[in-house]
């Protein structure tokens, strides 16, 4: 039975008292933000505006400073063995970007291969494709066992073609099942692979720690860990990110630039280019201390008892497909109503101001694999109750009988 008190939790977010007729269950899109990340970002805005890195004022001193000390937060809070291993950009489609772009510039050769798997979001995807044609690089994909879970004897099999990058998703953003990442990343390595883990939902299941992972990348974005949007992190181990190309190029990143020859600056600056995302940085950083007045692993137990609760009142009703699995799942659930769209679903729950999510959710490869159209998405956040997931069960009986009358 899990301890953590949702109702005096959910009192951190000015949304549920202000928005009261709406169940939010589209967290797996983007999280609601506690006072303490939206005041974070006022005061920034109000009191302290100015840029960093490079003002001869103390206002911009004062802005570097919490700028540094954001990073210092960040890399305390993933275990990163530096503060310059944390990369500042848009977010984890930005980072990917990066390191897929960084690479295919220095590391990897024609005939090179990378493996992905059949889960990925298109931003694991794309930002390879857009390479690996040109540059000879062949993309592998793990396929899924038949409960749509990823094929682990596969993926060792694929590993015997010696991928030089390993990439994928610590938890599928369409059916919320959880990767043995640890276990993953340790069978990459034997085969010398570079890894990347798109933490992008995994970041708000767990306090991810770098150096026990030992994963050469990790990327997230702040909206999906109660940050604000706009925001996220590359971390890389410092060698690795020596190894990447930038992708963007001006401002803070130059260390000497002539028409002859431009050098770059140090890491972190060197992969940051252009005036940062100060007041994101910020939001990002007030997200991450204030959660940590929170018990993680309780807040996951509840998660999961809304979960379960759910999973069986959905197994309950006639007419439900369910793509999701309950085993190994962080709180994402996908499922159809036989026979209807899913987008016809969304809109009855709509009409109820229940919000989730319908469509291919960014995840064009996975449904064509499970030969669905699309999906309806209900994700859960640690701020739902199980009221929420009530709600929910009873409009969706009712989408049935509408649905199927
Ligand atoms: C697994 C996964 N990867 C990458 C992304 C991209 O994140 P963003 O749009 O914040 O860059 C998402 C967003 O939903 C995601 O769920």
């Amino acid at each position: 039975m899990s301890c953590f008190d949702v109702q005096s939790f959910r009192q951190q977010f000015a949304f549920f008292t202000q928005q009261p007729s709406w169940v939010y269950l589209d967290n797996a899109a983007t999280m609601h933000k506690p006072t303490a990340v939206i005041d974070a970002i006022t005061l920034f805005y109000q009191q302290q505006n100015s840029n960093v890195h490079r003002g001869a004022h103390s206002l911009s001193q004062q802005a570097t400073t919490r700028y540094e000390q954001a990073r210092a937060d960040v890399a305390q809070y993933i275990n990163a063995k530096q503060a310059a291993e944390i990369i500042f950009c848009s977010g984890a489609t930005a980072a990917l970007n990066q390191i897929a772009f960084g690479l295919m510039h220095t590391v990897l050769q024609p005939g090179d291969r990378i493996l992905l798997t059949q889960l990925e979001h298109h931003a694991n995807i794309v930002p390879w494709q857009l390479h690996c044609q040109r540059h000879g690089v062949i993309i592998d994909v793990v396929p899924l066992t038949k409960d749509n879970q990823l094929d682990l004897d596969a993926y060792n099999q694929l590993l015997k073609l010696k991928p030089k990058v390993v990439s994928f998703c610590q938890i599928s953003n369409v059916l919320g099942h959880i990767q043995p990442v640890k276990q993953m990343i340790a069978q990459a390595k034997l085969v010398g692979a570079i890894t990347v883990i798109d933490g992008a939902q995994g970041i708000v299941y767990e306090q991810p720690d770098m150096q026990q992972l030992d994963c050469d990348f990790y990327v997230f974005s702040g909206h999906k860990l109660y940050g604000p949007t706009g925001i996220g992190v590359l971390y890389g181990k410092f060698d690795r990110l020596t190894e990447l190309t930038p992708i963007f190029a001006g401002g803070e990143m130059i260390d000497q630039v002539s028409f002859v020859n431009t050098t770059f600056n140090q890491l972190p600056f060197r992969l940051e280019a252009g005036t940062p995302n100060i007041a994101g940085v910020i939001g990002l950083s007030a997200a991450i201390n204030w959660l940590q007045k929170f018990n993680i692993v309780e807040m996951q137990k509840h998660k999961l008892l809304l979960l379960k609760h759910f999973y069986s009142g959905l197994s309950a009703i006639k007419g439900i497909d369910l793509l999701s699995s309950p085993v190994h799942n962080a709180g994402i659930v996908a499922f159809n109503i036989i026979g209807e769209h899913h987008s016809d679903v969304a809109d009855l729950l709509n009409q109820q101001h229940i919000a989730v999510r319908a469509g291919q959710h960014c995840a064009m490869p996975l449904f064509s694999y499970i030969q669905q159209r699309g999906a309806v998405r209900c994700s859960f956040a640690a701020y739902n109750t199980l009221d929420d997931v009530n709600q929910c069960l009873l409009a969706l009986e009712q989408a049935v009988e509408i649905l199927t009358a």
